[in-house]
């Protein structure tokens, strides 16, 4: 039993960090790639299906702006920061 307990934990260890990984990365997109234009708000203040919406139409901005938009992973991470910021 303690033996299932102890395994379940360090199963979780591995994920735990590869997720904060992903959180910090999200969070310098966020703080350094999104106020090229302009301040961002903070993270709270939008719902996450308002973010993935702002998002959206935000790869259209850089696009017209001849700025690479966010990449698939990119975009991943920075939804996971702020969704993990709230
Ligand atoms: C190429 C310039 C550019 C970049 C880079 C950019 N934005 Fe924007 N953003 C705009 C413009 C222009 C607006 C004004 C609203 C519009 O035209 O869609 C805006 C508006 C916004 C708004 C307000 C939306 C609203 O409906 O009031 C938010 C939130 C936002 N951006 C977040 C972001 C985030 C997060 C990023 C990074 C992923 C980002 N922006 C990157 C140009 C940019």
């Amino acid at each position: 039993m303690r033996r299932g307990v102890i395994i379940l934990l360090f199963s979780l260890l591995p994920m735990t960090a590869w997720a904060e990984a992903h959180v910090v990365r999200g969070q310098d997109i966020f703080e350094g790639r999104c106020q090229a234009c302009h301040q961002t708000p903070k993270p709270k203040a939008l719902s996450m299906s308002q973010w993935r919406a702002v998002l959206q139409t935000m790869q259209v901005r850089m696009q017209q702006k001849s700025m690479d938009p966010l990449s698939d992973q990119e975009m991943a991470d920075v939804l996971l920061y702020l969704a993990e910021a709230r």
